[in-house]
């Protein structure tokens, strides 16, 4: 024992989470530390939620929801009425947290390797304040080693030791934003931690909120599953994307080739094609393995690969577009070209690494005028480029030349646009199972 306090029992800190009477900060208010605060304050831990962004800050203080997530009712309660969540961005205030979750973002740099800086800089807030009995968990997708190479020395460089003094573990975030059937609460959850008794504590720290909590043997076993997720993830949808492409050169319907392997009741699993791949995991995770990779003299191939095929998908896509206005005639310079769907998947307001940005970026590029519709993102900006979403009227449709479907959001009528639009490329197969209008209808 280090530290001049006396030794902070494990059983402590576990009485108090299943007493629910711990306190609680997350670290990063996004889309994965909102929903959890949320989560960890409905079962009644008080909770603080940390952000370096004062307009989020200041949002949950008001009980304004900025995630779609998360239910605007129960954060208002939660914050305004039950006063059992707030935020700040005080740091000082971690010192009263028994238990710190962190959940900034862990991007790439220039060079695709691993941007850790937000990680670190929280650690050594964390560090700063840390005192005998704290638990602290990373959330944050990383390369393996994270936890027990960067985390734990910065925390240790104050003295106190891990799984004496204090406790860590690495328990990734699975979240599937805008999933409606498996929330926080019902996805099982890793956890790995960096000794038996930060496990224990750990362990019992999750079962609080989450249905089905694993255990596995180490942290880094935790960070491996992660990145492992995402590069399935991947591989796969490059998988059926490189497929689509030899579909197209074929004449071959891609659709209908997977809808029928799908029908195997076994050793096949759905993915689908589309114009690539975005948000913040699958187009950047998979790196951060690939670097780790490297360390070890290893090569991992399957996700070099995956990464250029994916990213090849937008160039291919608005390839499809030049050929389908060619045949009836119409070049893409000047044609107007309509956009349904920005945010990089179905039913979420994410716009961020987003195959359909990249392709509008290439249309307008090109010379087509462009317009787009997306529900869930009213404006998009990149430096180069300032829209708004347009309404998806009968006129909006009929003006335009050719419509392009990059997302499938479930609330648009696709039934309208084809009946309106005068042709339209779907990437996504959003128009299955529409029988009218299909005469002007090419699919990815
Ligand atoms: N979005 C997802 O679907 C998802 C799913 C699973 C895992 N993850 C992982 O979870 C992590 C967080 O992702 P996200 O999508 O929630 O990010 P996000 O950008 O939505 O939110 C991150 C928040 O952290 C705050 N922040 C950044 N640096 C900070 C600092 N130094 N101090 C305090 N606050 C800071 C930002 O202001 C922001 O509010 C990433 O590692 C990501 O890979 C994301």
């Amino acid at each position: 024992m280090s530290s001049s306090t006396a030794p902070v029992h494990a059983g402590e800190l576990i009485r108090k989470f299943e007493k629910r009477t711990a306190r609680v900060g997350v670290v990063g208010l996004g889309y994965v530390g909102l929903p959890l605060a949320v989560e960890k304050a409905k079962v009644g831990f008080q909770v603080v939620g940390f952000d370096r962004n004062a307009a989020r800050v200041a949002s949950v203080n008001l009980g304004v929801n900025y995630i779609e997530d998360v239910v605007d009712a129960e954060l208002r309660d939660l914050v305004l009425d039950h006063k059992r969540m707030e935020a700040s961005s005080e740091w000082g205030r971690l010192a009263e947290m028994d238990a710190i979750v962190i959940c900034v973002p862990t991007p790439l740099t220039r060079n695709l390797t691993p941007d850790l800086q937000f990680v670190e800089a929280v650690t050594r807030e964390v560090a700063r304040r840390l005192r005998p009995g704290q638990f602290v968990s990373l959330e944050s997708t990383t390369y393996p080693g994270t936890t027990e190479e960067v985390i734990k020395p910065i925390l240790e460089s104050t003295g106190l030791r891990e799984g004496e003094d204090f406790h860590l573990a690495f328990s990734p975030e699975r979240v599937d934003p805008g999933n409606k059937r498996f929330t926080t609460r019902n996805t099982s959850k890793v956890v790995g931690a960096a000794g038996p008794s930060s496990l224990e504590v750990a362990l019992a720290f999750y079962r609080q909120t989450i249905q089905e909590v694993v255990p596995v043997s180490s942290s880094r076993v935790a960070e491996m599953v992660k990145v492992f997720e995402n590069t399935f993830r991947s591989v796969n949808i490059a998988l059926v994307n490189e497929l689509a492409m030899l579909c197209d050169r074929m004449d071959l319907d891609v659709w209908e080739v997977l809808d029928a392997a799908g029908t195997k009741p076994f050793g096949i699993m759905p993915f689908y094609p589309g114009p690539g791949v975005g948000g913040h995991c699958i187009p950047l995770d998979p790196h951060y393995l690939e670097w780790k990779a490297r360390e070890f003299n290893f090569n991992t191939r399957f996700i070099a690969l995956a990464g250029e095929i994916n990213r090849r998908m937008p160039e291919f896509v608005v390839g499809k577009a030049m050929r389908v206005l060619s045949d009836r005639g119409l070049g893409l310079r000047s044609a107007r070209v309509l956009v349904l769907g920005l945010a990089y998947k179905k039913d979420v307001d994410d716009a961020r690494e987003s195959p359909g940005a990249e392709v509008l970026g290439l249309l307008v590029a090109r010379g087509a005028r462009v317009e787009y519709h997306d529900p869930h993102v009213p404006r998009y900006g990149d430096g180069r480029l300032d829209l708004r979403s347009v309404a998806l009227t009968e006129s909006a449709l009929d003006l335009a030349d050719l419509v392009v479907i990059l997302t499938d959001h479930s609330d648009v009528d696709y039934a309208f646009v084809l009946r309106h639009a005068r042709l339209v490329l779907d990437t996504r197969n959003a128009t299955r199972g529409l029988k009218a209008d299909r005469d002007r209808l090419v699919l990815l």
